[in-house]
């Protein structure tokens, strides 16, 4: 058990009414958690301080070598005033399996969740209320040794902010455009695509915005090496009906494991849906588009939720899925996963986590 220190802010800032639009991470709270870590000592000095700007060396390793993770999970309040968290747990776990790959310290998990827990519950006025809004928690790890040389620093900090956002995509719920990419690619097996970790972000900006420049919200990447495998969106996982059957790309190491995506699988199992974790190739796509035996296409994630894809560019050709709006499926899970979120729809499960 981490005994925090608060240093409680003097100089609050005004909390956004339900009147804005909440345009996603772009206001902070109060304030923010910090824990240091020093090799030897291990993880210590946990404190809650005002949100701030932070003094780093020029030379602080993260910004020359990018040795950093980061998570992003939501809180929510409930009609009846509680507050949720969903299914912390597993971004605590997969926080960890992204520290073992970038040689960043692990932290215990009973630590990560109290802190996240201590911060919410400091914060908690900052949680939004309004339909489709909720406190995003944006937990991170940063390599501060002064030094340029290439080797695992010494020093971090584990830092946590939280920000309260609405949608993601500015379209809401509204279907996105999707643009396959056939020229860069984002991650390879063996690679940190499958951890948490800013690189695969900065990988991801070149095609973006080719993409944005076409009017498509984001870039659906193929595997690395074969360019033919579905892999994800970069902010969401892919999933795909195909004649009545749910298919998503397995986890094959250049995937992040998505919570939400883990939460879509064990949702449509669970309402007898069949759901194939496989690959699945661009040409099996063009081939069920063609055919008309490509149902429902919806991304999945922390911040996206579920994301209802409209059409898909690949190459030259552009597919409209079903009439290009919103899939029954995917509605249907939108509704089950923010109804257990926002404590609407039982939790059968056990996914959420209350913070008291
Ligand atoms: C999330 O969904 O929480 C993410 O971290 C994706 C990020 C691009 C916003």
């Amino acid at each position: 058990m981490l005994d925090i220190k608060f240093i409680k802010t003097d100089n609050p800032k005004p909390i956004p009414g339900p009147e804005n639009p909440l345009v996603f991470g772009t206001i902070f709270t109060d304030h923010m958690f910090v824990m240091d870590y020093t090799e030897g000592k291990g993880w210590h000095d946990p404190r809650i301080e005002p949100y701030a700007p932070i003094s780093l060396e020029p030379s602080a390793m993260v910004f020359h070598y990018g040795q950093e993770m980061f998570e992003g999970l939501k809180a929510y309040k409930t009609d009846d005033g509680r507050i949720l968290m969903f299914r912390p747990d597993k971004n605590i776990e997969r926080a960890n399996n992204s520290n073992r790959r970038l040689m960043i310290p692990e932290i215990q998990a009973e630590d990560f969740l109290q802190a996240m827990k201590e911060l919410v519950r400091a914060e908690q006025a900052w949680i939004p209320a309004k339909e489709g809004t909720s406190l995003y928690i944006r937990p991170f790890v940063i390599a501060t040794d002064p030094f340029l040389g290439v080797r695992p620093s010494y020093t971090y900090k584990f830092m946590i902010i939280l920000s309260p956002v609405g949608a993601y995509y500015p379209e809401g719920l509204d279907p996105v455009k999707i643009w396959i990419e056939d020229e860069y690619v984002r991650a390879v097996r063996g690679g940190i695509g499958e951890a948490k970790t800013g690189g695969n972000y900065a990988a991801s900006l070149a095609a973006q915005m080719k993409a944005h420049e076409e009017g498509y919200s984001q870039v659906l990447w193929l595997d690395g090496v074969e360019r033919k495998y579905i892999e994800e969106v970069g902010a969401m996982n892919i999933f795909f009906k195909i004649d009545g059957t749910v298919v998503t790309p397995q986890l094959n190491g250049s995937i992040l494991p998505g919570v939400t995506r883990r939460t879509c699988v064990e949702l449509c199992k669970s309402w007898g849906i069949p759901v194939e974790e496989r690959k699945v190739s661009v040409e099996e796509l063009e081939k069920a588009a063609r055919t008309g035996a490509l149902e429902e296409v919806w991304g999945s994630g922390t911040a996206a939720v579920i994301s209802p894809v409209g059409h898909l560019r690949y190459e030259d050709e552009v597919f409209q899925i079903g009439d290009g709006g919103i899939g029954e499926l995917s509605q249907r899970l939108y509704d089950t996963v923010t109804g257990i979120q926002l404590g609407r729809v039982e939790d059968t499960f056990g996914w959420t986590v209350e913070v008291k």
